[in-house]
């Protein structure tokens, strides 16, 4: 059987697969609250077939959001929402996951698709973003940000941990920070954002101090049984930025601060990267491995492995989870899709149970239900170098 197939344990939480949603942010809250959309959009995607789920990045206080459409779980009020979502994952036999996390100097903007600009200060819909100094992302366009005083450095990390009691309370079953992408915890890891020069800034210790306190704050009030992964982002793809090196030596840093896995992506703290492997699907694959094999952490990596074949071989070189963005949102049901691209035996048992029964018993003529025999081979990209690093491990070959 493929082994995307097999089950992932980790603390007391125990996945049907390892098969990601990444987290995506969606701009469809209002003040911060999930609802109706948010429901449809979980639980369509546990229902298809997903092991644990995310929804989006979840802001930890509200100048830590990406707009003022973007999710949060900072008020009580906001439980009510996220709790429908987690219920629905759960009848549908997924685990639901939260993506702790705050913008940084990469807040008070506007959707994507409205330009993605940042907004200024007194703009209705913005703010004065907070940071670990006062360096704008970008240059042009941006807008100055305010360098976080130790104290309030404190009181993020106590709004970490509050967030942390209410995500518990809002039915999430495991909890990742969000330490990647230039929001906040990516820019304290990054030289290129960080220029303090007290105990946040400066050596990699220092610059991974933020990190490993925030997840001090959030152990010490989640239960045992929750697993604590975090999303870092390891590589700045820049000369003057955070290193692979570093990264392994800072997760290290927090494997002994409670930290259980590790799902590696890009720093993204400059637009200026050089040879960005963000379009190869074994761009970071390289890397989670790397720090499997150097740290001893279980790891999860995305970017580009929505080729059932890609995500089945990534799971063979030794990746413990597989993190799926764009096709999960191109297709609610890539888990069974997959499946039967991989010559699983009993696709359809993916599914809850009474969609199941009618597909395995009333199949009729089977291209008319939407489930047509799998499609010749998509391309696949040979990530037998990947898989090379694990020696370990037993790679049979996989056809597609
Ligand atoms: C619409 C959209 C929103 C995203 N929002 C987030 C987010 O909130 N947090 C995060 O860590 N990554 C976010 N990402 C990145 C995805 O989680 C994922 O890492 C990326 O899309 C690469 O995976 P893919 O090639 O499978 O799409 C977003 C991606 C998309 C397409």
């Amino acid at each position: 059987m493929a082994e995307l197939f097999s089950p992932f344990t980790l603390k007391s939480v125990t996945l049907r697969n390892r098969i990601v949603m990444s987290p995506m942010t969606m701009y469809r809250s209002v003040d911060g609250r999930a609802d109706d959309f948010h429901v449809m959009h979980m639980g369509a995607r546990a229902a298809g077939g997903f092991g644990l789920l995310f929804p989006e990045q979840i802001a930890i206080t509200p100048d830590g959001r990406t707009t003022v459409h973007c999710g949060g779980l900072y008020d009580d009020d906001q439980v009510e929402g996220w709790k429908r979502t987690t219920d629905i994952v759960k009848a549908m036999g997924g685990v639901s996951a939260i993506q702790l996390g705050h913008t940084g100097r990469k807040g008070s903007e506007v959707a994507p698709w409205e330009g993605g600009h940042q907004l200024a200060a007194d703009h209705p819909e913005g703010w004065e973003c907070r940071a670990p100094s006062a360096v704008p992302y970008g240059g042009e366009g941006a807008h100055p940000v305010h360098e976080l005083t130790v104290e309030e450095i404190r009181e993020v990390h106590q709004a970490y941990a509050d967030t942390a009691v209410r995500a518990v309370e809002a039915g999430y079953e495991w909890i990742e920070m969000h330490y990647a992408h230039g929001y906040l915890g990516a820019s304290f890891f990054s030289p290129i954002a960080n220029q303090r020069t007290d105990q946040y800034g400066g050596s990699l210790e220092n610059r991974a101090r933020f990190h490993t306190e925030a997840l001090d704050a959030v152990r010490s009030v989640i239960p045992e049984r929750i697993p604590l992964t975090m999303r870092l982002g390891a590589d700045d793809l820049h000369p003057a930025g955070a290193t692979m090196d570093e990264a392994v030596a800072a997760i290290s840093l927090m494997k002994e601060h409670g930290l259980d896995l590790a799902d590696i992506s890009a720093g993204f703290n400059t637009p200026d990267m050089d040879g960005t492997p963000l379009g190869e699907p074994s761009g970071f694959l390289d890397r989670a491995l790397r720090v499997k094999r150097e740290v001893g952490l279980p790891v999860g990596v995305s970017w580009n492995l929505g080729v059932p074949a890609n995500a089945e071989r990534a799971v063979r070189a030794g990746l413990d989870l597989v993190f799926l963005g764009r096709p999960a949102l191109a297709n609610p049901h890539w888990p069974v899709w997959a499946a039967r691209e991989l010559g699983h035996e009993s696709p359809f048992d993916l599914v809850p149970e009474d969609y199941g029964w009618w597909l395995k018993n009333f199949r009729g003529h089977a291209p008319s239900i939407g489930w047509p025999e799998p499609a010749p081979a998509a391309e696949v990209v040979d990530l037998d170098a990947a898989a090379a690093a694990v020696p370990h491990q037993q790679r049979p070959r996989v056809t597609a």
